[in-house]
């Protein structure tokens, strides 16, 4: 008898029960997903989770246990409606199913002639579409918006350098070259630069006004020195919604100064993009679609199940020579002698880092023509007008201040019953927010802005209701009051 092996099954039906309840138990998850508590992995958790591997393997049925008993318990997650920490991705029941389908398929690329390379091409037409960015340009999916920015910035890199930077690299560069971003530009743009060797040192932080918008005329003097001193400027990056504040830069000016110093514009548009599809907010993105490149997230405020970012180039030559192997690898060289040109150009595994990719687009193309413009622009819509809410419940309590001004969906505000200073106030609203943690850990988080703590709530979830903004301002308010008195009796 044989005994080759395979991962198959012996018994299919025993896997189809099994497979049967996992999804049972995956939509009741996101059914009461509301009505999860906050629960960190116990030591008996963790005593299960890390385990030394056996030989034998435990079993499928087993180690869905421990899925079921000591890990899924421990999450709920930025998916909870009550969730505006950080920037968080809520997925949805139907993007779930997606990501079944995609591991189910398991195809590895995303490239003409396959179905999988008109998917691709397909949710890169409708994102351009939804963006209002040039019909010309390209593009392709990744894992996240630091994988987007990284993509933009590399192509920023290569088009503009004054050598053959992928023969050379950084190594030969007559003049260092230099970028700029407003201080309020996300810690991945620094990764990005640092990866890219360019240098941490390389990328200017360039003020903000009261706005939390660049400085303009900071951004220009800080172009001209740099020019003056021998440094190559190039690269422009602009903010559609700072992770801090949710700020947005003015763009039409960033891109006339860009097209002045002949530099590039790239815009981390991570979440903020998305206004473009709302009614009230889209003029914040104006002039987005004149960026060279652009890096914006799905599975943050389109709620796509994670992790799946995309990066647009206009200049879809400069982005596919940028990524391309120099050399041809002669395994994979017959069937892609076959393609067009055009094809070429929009196979994503010569548009970003990996060779084999994941079918991204699968649950993206699902998922935009499943619930359309329409149903996105209004969530969208719903998330600002929440965030309006909240801000105008902080702004008529005179116990509350709201700490920036409140450009789209983030909004920071903090407990402030007057009569303590900038330290007492600082160290009551720490405390207040290590309260908030114990009873769901970023529910909303908190960050520094022009040396000022304060507390912030990023809405990019469709699950929220006005109710759930009642519920966390009042909270923050009993809390504040709880150790506002305590403080008042020393
Ligand atoms: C403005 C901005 N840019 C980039 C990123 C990084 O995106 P990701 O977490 O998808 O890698 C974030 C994450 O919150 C962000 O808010």
């Amino acid at each position: 008898m044989s005994n080759e092996e395979t991962l198959d099954p012996e018994n299919w039906d025993e896997l189809r029960t099994l497979g049967h309840r996992m999804l049972d138990d995956m939509i009741n998850h996101q059914r009461d997903i509301a009505k999860i508590k906050q629960a960190f992995p116990t030591e008996t958790s963790i005593k299960q989770i890390c385990t030394p591997l056996t030989e034998d393997g435990e079993g499928e049925q087993a180690v869905y246990e421990v899925f079921r008993n000591s890990i899924q318990p421990h999450i709920s997650g930025s998916a909870h409606p009550r969730f505006w920490g950080a920037v968080g991705g809520t997925g949805s029941p139907y993007g779930m199913l997606t990501s079944m389908l995609n591991a189910g398929l398991n195809y590895a690329t995303e490239e003409p002639p396959s179905v999988a390379g008109y998917t691709h091409k397909q949710v890169i037409e409708w994102i351009k579409d939804l963006l209002n960015y040039p019909k010309e340009a390209g593009g392709v999916l990744v894992s996240g918006g630091s994988e987007a920015n990284y993509t933009g910035l590399a192509v920023a890199r290569n088009a503009c350098s004054e050598v053959d930077m992928k023969a050379c690299g950084m190594q030969d560069v007559p003049r260092r070259m230099t970028m700029y971003v407003s201080e309020g530009g996300h810690h991945c743009l620094d990764r990005s630069v640092e990866l890219l060797g360019i240098g941490g040192n390389n990328l200017r932080r360039i003020e903000t006004g009261d706005d939390f918008r660049i400085k303009l005329d900071s951004l220009e003097k800080a172009i001209k020195r740099d020019r003056d001193e021998g440094y190559h400027p190039f690269c422009i990056i602009g903010n559609a919604g700072t992770v801090d504040t949710g700020a947005f830069d003015d763009f039409n000016v960033l891109a006339n100064i860009a097209a002045r110093e002949k530099m590039w514009l790239h815009i981390d548009a991570a979440f903020g993009g998305w206004v473009k599809i709302s009614k009230t907010h889209r003029h914040l993105a104006d002039g987005l679609e004149r960026a060279d490149s652009v890096a914006i997230d799905l599975h943050k405020w389109m709620y796509m199940p994670y992790g799946i970012g995309c990066a647009l180039v206009r200049d879809r030559v400069a982005h596919y020579s940028t990524f391309a192997y120099g050399h041809d690898a002669q395994y994979i060289k017959a069937h892609r002698d076959l393609l067009s040109e055009s094809d070429q150009l929009i196979r994503p595994d010569m548009l970003a880092l990996p060779l084999s990719r994941e079918w991204r687009s699968l649950k993206a193309y699902m998922l935009l023509r499943a619930y359309g413009r329409g149903k996105y622009g209004r969530l969208i819509q719903q998330n600002l007008d929440q965030a309006k809410y909240l801000a105008d419940l902080v702004k008529d309590d005179p116990d509350m201040e709201l700490t920036t001004p409140v450009a789209s969906n983030v909004v920071c505000f903090r407990f402030n019953p007057g009569g303590l200073n900038e330290d007492e106030l600082d160290k009551l609203n720490r405390t207040i927010i290590n309260d908030i943690y114990k009873v769901r850990f970023w529910m909303i988080s908190d960050t520094v802005v022009k040396g000022r703590f304060t507390l912030r709530a990023a809405i990019t979830n469709h699950r929220s209701k006005r109710k759930d903004f009642d519920y966390i301002f009042n909270l923050v308010k009993e809390v504040g009051h709880k150790h506002f008195a305590t403080l008042k009796k020393f």
